[in-house]
Protein backbone atom coordinates (compact mmCIF):
# COMPACT_ATOMS: atom_id res chain seq x y z
CA UNK A 1 0.00 0.00 0.00
CA UNK A 2 1.86 3.54 -0.74
CA UNK A 3 2.03 5.70 2.18
CA UNK A 4 0.10 8.92 1.65
CA UNK A 5 1.79 11.31 -1.02
CA UNK A 6 3.42 14.26 -0.73
CA UNK A 7 1.63 17.41 -2.37
CA UNK A 8 2.48 20.77 -3.62
CA UNK A 9 0.98 23.60 -1.35
CA UNK A 10 -0.82 25.32 -4.25
CA UNK A 11 -1.04 25.13 -7.92
CA UNK A 12 1.64 28.28 -8.00
CA UNK A 13 4.02 26.48 -6.02
CA UNK A 14 4.16 23.91 -8.74
CA UNK A 15 4.39 25.84 -11.70
CA UNK A 16 7.42 27.84 -9.74
CA UNK A 17 9.26 24.16 -9.50
CA UNK A 18 7.80 23.24 -12.97
CA UNK A 19 9.53 26.67 -14.15
CA UNK A 20 12.90 26.37 -12.15
CA UNK A 21 13.29 23.12 -13.41
CA UNK A 22 12.99 24.07 -17.07
CA UNK A 23 15.29 26.87 -16.85
CA UNK A 24 19.07 26.11 -16.58
CA UNK A 25 22.06 25.80 -17.77
CA UNK A 26 20.30 25.05 -21.32
CA UNK A 27 18.77 27.94 -21.54
CA UNK A 28 21.40 30.49 -20.16
CA UNK A 29 24.51 28.92 -22.43
CA UNK A 30 22.81 26.72 -24.72
CA UNK A 31 19.67 29.09 -26.59
CA UNK A 32 21.84 31.90 -27.36
CA UNK A 33 24.26 29.97 -29.24
CA UNK A 34 21.96 27.45 -30.63
CA UNK A 35 19.58 30.79 -32.45
CA UNK A 36 22.93 32.37 -33.86
CA UNK A 37 24.28 29.52 -35.08
CA UNK A 38 20.48 28.23 -36.84
CA UNK A 39 19.97 31.34 -38.89
CA UNK A 40 19.00 34.02 -36.11
CA UNK A 41 15.74 35.54 -36.17
CA UNK A 42 14.65 33.33 -38.53
CA UNK A 43 15.30 30.12 -36.02
CA UNK A 44 12.87 31.55 -34.21
CA UNK A 45 9.71 29.53 -36.64
CA UNK A 46 11.11 25.85 -36.73
CA UNK A 47 11.34 26.76 -32.74
CA UNK A 48 8.09 28.12 -31.88
CA UNK A 49 6.78 25.12 -34.21
CA UNK A 50 8.62 22.63 -32.05
CA UNK A 51 7.59 24.05 -28.83
CA UNK A 52 4.13 23.68 -29.81
CA UNK A 53 4.32 20.67 -31.80
CA UNK A 54 6.38 18.50 -30.01
CA UNK A 55 7.57 20.27 -26.62
CA UNK A 56 4.04 21.22 -24.90
CA UNK A 57 2.23 17.83 -26.19
CA UNK A 58 5.15 16.27 -24.52
CA UNK A 59 5.01 18.09 -21.75
CA UNK A 60 1.72 17.57 -20.97
CA UNK A 61 2.18 13.73 -21.81
CA UNK A 62 4.73 13.51 -18.94
CA UNK A 63 2.23 15.59 -16.43
CA UNK A 64 -0.57 13.02 -17.87
CA UNK A 65 1.35 10.07 -16.39
CA UNK A 66 2.40 11.32 -13.51
CA UNK A 67 -0.78 12.58 -12.31
CA UNK A 68 -3.15 9.97 -13.31
CA UNK A 69 -0.35 7.24 -11.70
CA UNK A 70 0.58 9.23 -8.80
CA UNK A 71 4.30 7.85 -8.69
CA UNK A 72 7.56 8.48 -9.45
CA UNK A 73 8.58 7.76 -13.20
CA UNK A 74 9.54 4.07 -12.99
CA UNK A 75 6.21 3.45 -11.18
CA UNK A 76 3.96 5.64 -13.12
CA UNK A 77 5.27 3.87 -16.43
CA UNK A 78 4.62 0.47 -15.19
CA UNK A 79 1.39 1.44 -13.62
CA UNK A 80 0.76 2.79 -17.23
CA UNK A 81 1.85 -0.40 -18.46
CA UNK A 82 4.33 -3.32 -17.71
CA UNK A 83 6.31 -2.52 -21.23
CA UNK A 84 6.80 0.80 -20.18
CA UNK A 85 8.20 0.42 -17.26
CA UNK A 86 12.24 0.36 -18.54
CA UNK A 87 11.67 3.87 -19.55
CA UNK A 88 11.35 4.97 -15.98
CA UNK A 89 14.18 3.46 -14.48
CA UNK A 90 16.25 4.75 -17.82
CA UNK A 91 15.43 8.09 -16.80
CA UNK A 92 16.60 7.85 -13.16
CA UNK A 93 19.59 6.35 -14.45
CA UNK A 94 20.07 9.11 -16.94
CA UNK A 95 18.99 11.84 -14.28
CA UNK A 96 21.92 10.22 -12.29
CA UNK A 97 24.52 10.52 -14.56
CA UNK A 98 23.51 14.32 -15.77
CA UNK A 99 23.12 15.45 -11.56
CA UNK A 100 26.61 13.93 -11.02
CA UNK A 101 27.81 16.44 -14.09
CA UNK A 102 25.35 19.19 -13.73
CA UNK A 103 26.46 19.89 -10.03
CA UNK A 104 29.95 20.53 -10.86
CA UNK A 105 29.31 23.48 -13.39
CA UNK A 106 27.57 25.14 -10.36
CA UNK A 107 30.27 24.61 -8.34
CA UNK A 108 32.18 26.76 -10.81
CA UNK A 109 30.03 29.22 -10.94
CA UNK A 110 30.14 29.84 -7.44
CA UNK A 111 33.73 30.20 -8.02
CA UNK A 112 33.51 32.90 -9.97
CA UNK A 113 31.48 34.99 -8.46
CA UNK A 114 34.48 35.52 -5.95
CA UNK A 115 36.29 35.46 -9.27
CA UNK A 116 34.37 38.40 -10.65
CA UNK A 117 35.30 40.42 -7.21
CA UNK A 118 38.74 40.73 -8.16
CA UNK A 119 38.80 39.75 -11.84
CA UNK A 120 41.23 36.59 -10.64
CA UNK A 121 41.28 35.53 -14.29
CA UNK A 122 44.00 38.48 -15.14
CA UNK A 123 44.80 39.12 -19.32
CA UNK A 124 43.38 35.83 -20.51
CA UNK A 125 40.80 34.32 -18.80
CA UNK A 126 41.06 30.91 -21.39
CA UNK A 127 44.41 29.92 -20.08
CA UNK A 128 43.22 30.93 -16.51
CA UNK A 129 40.17 28.62 -16.40
CA UNK A 130 41.95 25.49 -18.26
CA UNK A 131 45.36 25.53 -16.49
CA UNK A 132 45.17 27.66 -13.25
CA UNK A 133 41.26 26.99 -12.05
CA UNK A 134 40.73 23.28 -13.34
CA UNK A 135 44.27 22.06 -14.19
CA UNK A 136 43.00 20.08 -17.29
CA UNK A 137 45.36 17.11 -18.14
CA UNK A 138 46.85 17.10 -21.91
CA UNK A 139 45.14 13.94 -22.50
CA UNK A 140 41.50 12.82 -21.39
CA UNK A 141 41.12 10.04 -18.88
CA UNK A 142 39.02 9.20 -16.39
CA UNK A 143 40.85 9.53 -13.11
CA UNK A 144 43.40 12.16 -12.19
CA UNK A 145 44.39 14.31 -9.62
CA UNK A 146 41.97 16.34 -7.37
CA UNK A 147 41.60 19.98 -7.92
CA UNK A 148 40.64 21.11 -4.46
CA UNK A 149 39.66 24.51 -5.95
CA UNK A 150 36.02 23.01 -7.55
CA UNK A 151 35.77 20.24 -4.97
CA UNK A 152 35.06 22.52 -2.17
CA UNK A 153 32.13 24.04 -3.82
CA UNK A 154 31.05 20.89 -5.39
CA UNK A 155 30.59 19.69 -1.45
CA UNK A 156 28.67 22.85 -1.02
CA UNK A 157 26.29 22.59 -3.82
CA UNK A 158 25.99 19.00 -3.01
CA UNK A 159 24.87 20.04 0.73
CA UNK A 160 22.38 22.24 -0.37
CA UNK A 161 20.85 20.26 -2.81
CA UNK A 162 20.50 17.36 -0.66
CA UNK A 163 19.03 19.40 2.10
CA UNK A 164 16.24 21.06 0.01
CA UNK A 165 15.33 17.47 -0.57
CA UNK A 166 15.15 16.06 2.80
CA UNK A 167 13.09 19.09 3.35
CA UNK A 168 10.09 17.75 1.31
CA UNK A 169 7.82 18.84 -1.62
CA UNK A 170 6.23 21.59 0.13
CA UNK A 171 8.57 22.77 2.60
CA UNK A 172 11.98 22.06 0.42
CA UNK A 173 11.51 21.60 -3.55
CA UNK A 174 8.40 24.27 -3.48
CA UNK A 175 9.92 26.79 -1.25
CA UNK A 176 13.15 27.08 -2.91
CA UNK A 177 11.52 27.57 -6.32
CA UNK A 178 9.20 30.02 -4.67
CA UNK A 179 12.83 32.23 -3.72
CA UNK A 180 14.97 31.09 -6.29
CA UNK A 181 12.76 31.71 -9.31
CA UNK A 182 11.78 35.59 -8.03
CA UNK A 183 15.01 36.55 -7.44
CA UNK A 184 16.41 34.76 -10.55
CA UNK A 185 14.18 36.98 -12.35
CA UNK A 186 15.16 40.26 -10.46
CA UNK A 187 18.97 39.25 -10.98
CA UNK A 188 18.93 38.51 -15.14
CA UNK A 189 16.27 41.59 -15.47
CA UNK A 190 18.74 43.71 -13.93
CA UNK A 191 21.78 42.12 -16.09
CA UNK A 192 19.92 42.49 -18.86
CA UNK A 193 19.03 45.93 -18.60
CA UNK A 194 22.58 46.65 -18.22
CA UNK A 195 23.91 44.73 -20.67
CA UNK A 196 21.50 46.79 -23.12
CA UNK A 197 23.18 49.55 -22.12
CA UNK A 198 27.01 48.57 -23.31
CA UNK A 199 28.39 50.56 -26.54
CA UNK A 200 27.91 47.72 -29.25
CA UNK A 201 24.74 45.91 -27.53
CA UNK A 202 23.09 47.10 -30.93
CA UNK A 203 25.49 45.03 -33.07
CA UNK A 204 25.19 42.00 -30.84
CA UNK A 205 21.27 42.43 -30.84
CA UNK A 206 21.24 42.53 -34.90
CA UNK A 207 23.55 39.81 -35.17
CA UNK A 208 21.05 37.39 -33.28
CA UNK A 209 17.89 38.78 -34.88
CA UNK A 210 18.99 39.28 -38.17
CA UNK A 211 16.96 36.28 -39.87
CA UNK A 212 18.57 34.51 -42.25
CA UNK A 213 15.68 32.82 -43.76
CA UNK A 214 17.19 30.34 -46.00
CA UNK A 215 18.25 28.62 -42.80
CA UNK A 216 14.70 27.70 -42.89
CA UNK A 217 14.83 24.98 -45.28
CA UNK A 218 18.20 23.54 -43.77
CA UNK A 219 17.15 20.12 -42.01
CA UNK A 220 19.90 20.58 -39.32
CA UNK A 221 17.76 24.17 -38.57
CA UNK A 222 14.89 22.31 -37.11
CA UNK A 223 16.62 18.98 -35.47
CA UNK A 224 18.79 22.08 -33.37
CA UNK A 225 15.28 23.46 -32.82
CA UNK A 226 13.71 20.68 -31.61
CA UNK A 227 16.94 19.31 -29.36
CA UNK A 228 16.62 22.88 -27.50
CA UNK A 229 13.26 22.69 -27.01
CA UNK A 230 13.69 19.03 -25.35
CA UNK A 231 16.65 20.09 -23.05
CA UNK A 232 15.73 23.32 -22.21
CA UNK A 233 11.78 22.04 -21.11
CA UNK A 234 13.43 19.42 -19.12
CA UNK A 235 11.14 16.93 -20.83
CA UNK A 236 12.91 13.27 -21.63
CA UNK A 237 14.08 12.99 -17.98
CA UNK A 238 11.65 12.04 -16.12
CA UNK A 239 11.37 15.19 -14.33
CA UNK A 240 7.70 16.49 -15.18
CA UNK A 241 6.05 12.67 -14.36
CA UNK A 242 7.37 12.81 -10.64
CA UNK A 243 6.89 16.72 -10.11
CA UNK A 244 3.04 16.26 -11.76
CA UNK A 245 2.67 12.97 -9.16
CA UNK A 246 2.40 15.70 -6.33
CA UNK A 247 -0.82 17.72 -7.81
CA UNK A 248 -4.11 17.59 -6.35
CA UNK A 249 -6.74 15.10 -8.14
CA UNK A 250 -7.91 18.27 -9.95
CA UNK A 251 -5.13 20.31 -11.41
CA UNK A 252 -5.24 22.06 -14.84
CA UNK A 253 -2.43 20.20 -16.65
CA UNK A 254 -3.06 21.56 -20.03
CA UNK A 255 -2.76 25.42 -18.56
CA UNK A 256 0.36 24.28 -16.61
CA UNK A 257 1.86 22.69 -19.62
CA UNK A 258 1.39 25.92 -21.53
CA UNK A 259 2.38 28.60 -18.74
CA UNK A 260 5.41 26.25 -17.86
CA UNK A 261 6.78 26.24 -21.92
CA UNK A 262 6.31 29.77 -22.69
CA UNK A 263 7.60 31.23 -19.10
CA UNK A 264 10.87 28.53 -20.25
CA UNK A 265 10.57 29.80 -23.76
CA UNK A 266 10.37 33.67 -22.37
CA UNK A 267 13.67 33.55 -19.92
CA UNK A 268 15.21 32.15 -22.87
CA UNK A 269 14.69 34.84 -25.16
CA UNK A 270 15.62 37.21 -22.28
CA UNK A 271 18.94 35.27 -22.11
CA UNK A 272 19.42 35.50 -25.97
CA UNK A 273 19.38 39.25 -25.57
CA UNK A 274 21.42 39.45 -22.36
CA UNK A 275 24.22 37.40 -23.97
CA UNK A 276 24.16 38.72 -27.51
CA UNK A 277 24.27 42.57 -26.02
CA UNK A 278 26.99 41.93 -24.01
CA UNK A 279 28.43 39.68 -27.50
CA UNK A 280 28.47 42.90 -29.44
CA UNK A 281 30.29 45.41 -26.69
CA UNK A 282 33.14 42.34 -26.93
CA UNK A 283 33.50 42.45 -30.72
CA UNK A 284 33.13 46.38 -30.25
CA UNK A 285 36.45 46.08 -27.74
CA UNK A 286 38.08 43.92 -30.10
CA UNK A 287 37.29 45.42 -32.96
CA UNK A 288 36.46 42.19 -34.58
CA UNK A 289 32.59 41.29 -36.14
CA UNK A 290 29.82 39.58 -33.47
CA UNK A 291 30.40 36.51 -35.50
CA UNK A 292 34.02 35.73 -34.39
CA UNK A 293 33.59 36.48 -30.76
CA UNK A 294 30.28 34.06 -30.55
CA UNK A 295 30.88 30.90 -28.68
CA UNK A 296 27.99 28.67 -26.67
CA UNK A 297 28.37 26.05 -23.38
CA UNK A 298 31.67 25.97 -21.32
CA UNK A 299 33.76 28.77 -23.52
CA UNK A 300 30.79 30.72 -23.44
CA UNK A 301 30.36 31.42 -19.66
CA UNK A 302 33.64 30.82 -18.28
CA UNK A 303 35.86 32.49 -21.01
CA UNK A 304 33.98 34.66 -22.96
CA UNK A 305 32.08 36.37 -20.04
CA UNK A 306 35.37 36.84 -17.80
CA UNK A 307 37.04 38.47 -20.69
CA UNK A 308 34.47 41.00 -21.21
CA UNK A 309 33.61 41.46 -17.46
CA UNK A 310 37.52 42.72 -17.33
CA UNK A 311 36.70 45.19 -20.35
CA UNK A 312 33.14 46.82 -18.32
CA UNK A 313 34.25 49.80 -16.98
CA UNK A 314 32.19 51.07 -13.83
CA UNK A 315 30.35 47.77 -11.95
CA UNK A 316 32.11 45.51 -13.71
CA UNK A 317 32.25 42.89 -10.33
CA UNK A 318 28.53 43.13 -9.60
CA UNK A 319 28.40 42.01 -13.86
CA UNK A 320 29.97 39.22 -12.67
CA UNK A 321 28.03 38.00 -9.94
CA UNK A 322 25.14 38.71 -11.70
CA UNK A 323 25.80 36.48 -14.50
CA UNK A 324 27.25 33.74 -12.61
CA UNK A 325 24.96 34.24 -9.68
CA UNK A 326 22.32 33.80 -11.94
CA UNK A 327 23.96 30.61 -13.62
CA UNK A 328 24.23 29.05 -10.14
CA UNK A 329 20.27 29.81 -9.03
CA UNK A 330 18.56 28.85 -12.29
CA UNK A 331 21.11 25.29 -12.22
CA UNK A 332 20.08 24.72 -8.69
CA UNK A 333 16.57 24.42 -9.27
CA UNK A 334 17.16 22.38 -12.29
CA UNK A 335 19.49 20.28 -10.93
CA UNK A 336 17.08 20.12 -7.53
CA UNK A 337 14.67 18.31 -9.30
CA UNK A 338 17.22 16.01 -11.18
CA UNK A 339 18.42 13.88 -8.85
CA UNK A 340 14.15 14.55 -7.18
CA UNK A 341 13.46 11.81 -9.73
CA UNK A 342 15.72 9.38 -8.77
CA UNK A 343 15.02 9.84 -4.60
CA UNK A 344 11.17 9.53 -5.48
CA UNK A 345 11.75 6.59 -7.57
CA UNK A 346 13.56 4.91 -4.34
CA UNK A 347 11.16 6.32 -2.25
CA UNK A 348 8.38 4.31 -3.75
CA UNK A 349 10.42 1.39 -4.43
CA UNK A 350 11.78 0.56 -1.43
CA UNK A 351 9.58 2.22 1.33
CA UNK A 352 12.49 3.85 2.64
CA UNK A 353 11.16 7.80 4.44
CA UNK A 354 12.18 11.07 2.37
CA UNK A 355 14.92 11.54 4.75
CA UNK A 356 16.77 8.12 4.23
CA UNK A 357 15.94 8.02 0.81
CA UNK A 358 17.88 11.11 -0.16
CA UNK A 359 21.01 10.38 2.23
CA UNK A 360 21.40 6.86 0.41
CA UNK A 361 20.72 7.51 -3.13
CA UNK A 362 21.19 11.52 -3.12
CA UNK A 363 24.42 10.65 -1.22
CA UNK A 364 25.43 8.27 -4.08
CA UNK A 365 24.86 10.67 -6.44
CA UNK A 366 27.39 13.17 -4.92
CA UNK A 367 29.60 10.42 -4.00
CA UNK A 368 30.08 9.54 -8.01
CA UNK A 369 30.16 13.40 -8.96
CA UNK A 370 32.90 14.31 -6.11
CA UNK A 371 35.06 11.37 -6.98
CA UNK A 372 35.11 12.35 -10.85
CA UNK A 373 35.13 15.43 -11.22
CA UNK A 374 36.79 17.88 -9.86
CA UNK A 375 39.98 16.23 -10.73
CA UNK A 376 42.13 17.79 -13.68
CA UNK A 377 40.31 15.39 -16.46
CA UNK A 378 36.96 17.00 -14.85
CA UNK A 379 36.09 18.76 -17.81
CA UNK A 380 36.86 16.05 -20.63
CA UNK A 381 34.25 13.76 -18.37
CA UNK A 382 31.72 16.12 -18.79
CA UNK A 383 31.99 17.61 -22.36
CA UNK A 384 31.64 13.44 -23.27
CA UNK A 385 28.72 12.43 -20.78
CA UNK A 386 26.94 15.35 -21.78
CA UNK A 387 27.03 14.92 -25.24
CA UNK A 388 26.47 11.26 -25.00
CA UNK A 389 23.29 11.37 -21.90
CA UNK A 390 21.63 13.65 -23.77
CA UNK A 391 21.54 12.38 -27.67
CA UNK A 392 21.23 8.81 -26.50
CA UNK A 393 19.47 8.95 -23.36
CA UNK A 394 17.16 11.34 -23.06
CA UNK A 395 16.10 11.68 -26.65
CA UNK A 396 15.99 8.04 -26.97
CA UNK A 397 14.05 7.25 -23.54
CA UNK A 398 10.97 10.48 -24.97
CA UNK A 399 11.12 8.05 -27.75
CA UNK A 400 10.55 4.51 -26.21
CA UNK A 401 7.79 6.36 -24.33
CA UNK A 402 5.73 7.92 -26.46
CA UNK A 403 6.25 4.83 -29.13
CA UNK A 404 5.33 2.32 -25.73
CA UNK A 405 2.56 4.26 -24.60
CA UNK A 406 1.14 5.24 -28.77
CA UNK A 407 1.68 1.88 -30.53
CA UNK A 408 2.45 -1.08 -27.72
CA UNK A 409 0.31 -0.23 -25.10
CA UNK A 410 -2.40 2.31 -27.00
CA UNK A 411 -2.85 4.28 -24.18
CA UNK A 412 -3.18 7.42 -25.51
CA UNK A 413 -7.07 7.93 -25.96
CA UNK A 414 -7.18 7.42 -22.52
CA UNK A 415 -4.66 9.64 -21.23
CA UNK A 416 -6.12 11.93 -23.48
CA UNK A 417 -9.62 11.87 -21.54
CA UNK A 418 -7.83 11.81 -18.53
CA UNK A 419 -6.15 15.45 -19.75
CA UNK A 420 -9.49 16.79 -20.83
CA UNK A 421 -11.41 15.53 -17.80
CA UNK A 422 -9.01 17.46 -15.23
CA UNK A 423 -7.60 20.62 -17.52
CA UNK A 424 -9.21 24.31 -18.72
CA UNK A 425 -8.67 23.87 -21.98
CA UNK A 426 -9.30 19.83 -24.00
CA UNK A 427 -6.35 18.91 -25.88
CA UNK A 428 -8.20 16.75 -27.96
CA UNK A 429 -7.30 14.61 -30.49
CA UNK A 430 -4.78 16.78 -32.18
CA UNK A 431 -2.64 16.35 -29.16
CA UNK A 432 -2.50 12.49 -30.20
CA UNK A 433 -1.17 13.28 -33.70
CA UNK A 434 0.88 15.40 -32.50
CA UNK A 435 2.39 13.39 -29.72
CA UNK A 436 1.59 10.17 -31.47
CA UNK A 437 3.33 11.02 -35.49
CA UNK A 438 4.93 13.99 -35.27
CA UNK A 439 7.09 13.90 -32.38
CA UNK A 440 8.66 10.25 -32.54
CA UNK A 441 9.48 11.49 -36.47
CA UNK A 442 10.97 14.36 -35.18
CA UNK A 443 12.88 12.29 -32.52
CA UNK A 444 14.35 9.37 -34.81
CA UNK A 445 15.02 11.89 -37.33
CA UNK A 446 17.15 13.77 -34.51
CA UNK A 447 18.84 10.51 -33.28
CA UNK A 448 19.89 8.61 -36.95
CA UNK A 449 21.17 12.34 -37.65
CA UNK A 450 23.35 12.16 -34.62
CA UNK A 451 24.67 8.77 -35.01
CA UNK A 452 25.77 9.16 -38.42
CA UNK A 453 27.49 12.11 -37.22
CA UNK A 454 29.21 9.75 -34.21
CA UNK A 455 30.57 7.44 -37.14
CA UNK A 456 32.04 10.16 -39.32
CA UNK A 457 34.51 11.51 -36.32
CA UNK A 458 35.24 10.81 -32.73
CA UNK A 459 33.16 13.49 -30.83
CA UNK A 460 35.31 16.33 -30.35
CA UNK A 461 38.20 14.20 -31.30
CA UNK A 462 38.69 12.28 -28.23
CA UNK A 463 40.15 8.66 -28.24
CA UNK A 464 37.92 5.94 -29.19
CA UNK A 465 38.65 4.01 -25.52
CA UNK A 466 37.67 7.35 -23.55
CA UNK A 467 34.42 7.93 -25.65
CA UNK A 468 33.74 3.59 -24.89
CA UNK A 469 33.92 4.58 -21.43
CA UNK A 470 32.79 8.39 -20.95
CA UNK A 471 30.15 8.30 -23.54
CA UNK A 472 28.54 5.42 -24.94
CA UNK A 473 29.65 3.10 -21.68
CA UNK A 474 27.19 5.75 -19.66
CA UNK A 475 24.92 5.90 -22.44
CA UNK A 476 24.65 2.12 -22.62
CA UNK A 477 24.91 1.35 -18.78
CA UNK A 478 21.89 3.82 -18.23
CA UNK A 479 19.80 1.94 -20.59
CA UNK A 480 20.81 -1.52 -19.15
CA UNK A 481 19.97 -0.75 -15.68
CA UNK A 482 16.37 0.98 -16.94
CA UNK A 483 15.89 -2.81 -18.59
CA UNK A 484 17.57 -4.57 -15.21
CA UNK A 485 15.19 -2.88 -12.40
CA UNK A 486 11.99 -3.40 -14.90
CA UNK A 487 12.28 -7.57 -14.71
CA UNK A 488 12.53 -6.84 -10.86
CA UNK A 489 8.86 -7.45 -9.61
CA UNK A 490 7.62 -4.73 -8.18
CA UNK A 491 4.54 -4.87 -6.20
CA UNK A 492 3.53 -1.42 -5.48
CA UNK A 493 2.91 -1.11 -9.48
CA UNK A 494 2.06 -4.53 -10.23
CA UNK A 495 -0.84 -4.34 -7.21
CA UNK A 496 -2.12 -1.39 -9.29
CA UNK A 497 -5.51 -1.98 -10.85
CA UNK A 498 -6.54 1.09 -12.64
CA UNK A 499 -10.29 0.11 -12.18
CA UNK A 500 -10.20 0.57 -9.03
CA UNK A 501 -9.39 4.26 -8.63
CA UNK A 502 -12.71 5.94 -8.66
CA UNK A 503 -11.33 8.81 -10.30
CA UNK A 504 -10.25 6.88 -12.87
CA UNK A 505 -13.98 5.08 -14.00
CA UNK A 506 -15.10 8.38 -13.51
CA UNK A 507 -12.76 10.27 -16.34
CA UNK A 508 -12.76 7.00 -18.74
CA UNK A 509 -16.31 6.43 -18.48
N1 LIG B 1 16.05 22.13 -18.51
C1 LIG B 1 17.26 22.21 -17.83
C2 LIG B 1 18.18 23.19 -18.44
O1 LIG B 1 17.80 23.95 -19.30
C3 LIG B 1 17.89 20.88 -17.70
O2 LIG B 1 19.31 23.26 -18.08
Amino acid sequence: MDRPREQWGTRAGFLFAAIGSAVGLGNIWRFPKEAYDNGGGAFMVPYLIALLSAGIPLLIFEYAVGHRYRASAPRAMRRLGRPAAFVGWWQVAICFFIATYYAVILAWSVRYIGFSLDKRWGDDPASFFQKDFLHVSDTPALLGAYVPGVLWPLIGIWIVTLGVLALGVKRGIELANRIFIPLLVVLFGILVVRALFLPGAADGLNALFSPDWSAITDGEVWRSAYGQIFFSLSVGFGIMVTYSSYLKRKADLTGSALVAGFANSAFEILAGIGVFATLGFMALQAQLPVSEVVQGGTGLAFIAFPQIISEISGGSALFGVLFFGSLLIAGVTSLISIVQVIVAAVEDRTGLGRVPAVLAVGGLTAVVSIAFYPTENGLYILDSVDHFINAYGIVLAALAAIVVATYVLRRLPLLQRHVDAVSSFRVGRTWQVLLGVVTPIMLIWMSVDSLIGEFEENYSGYSTDFLLAAGWGVAGLALLFGVGMSLLPDRGADAYRPDEDSETKEVSA
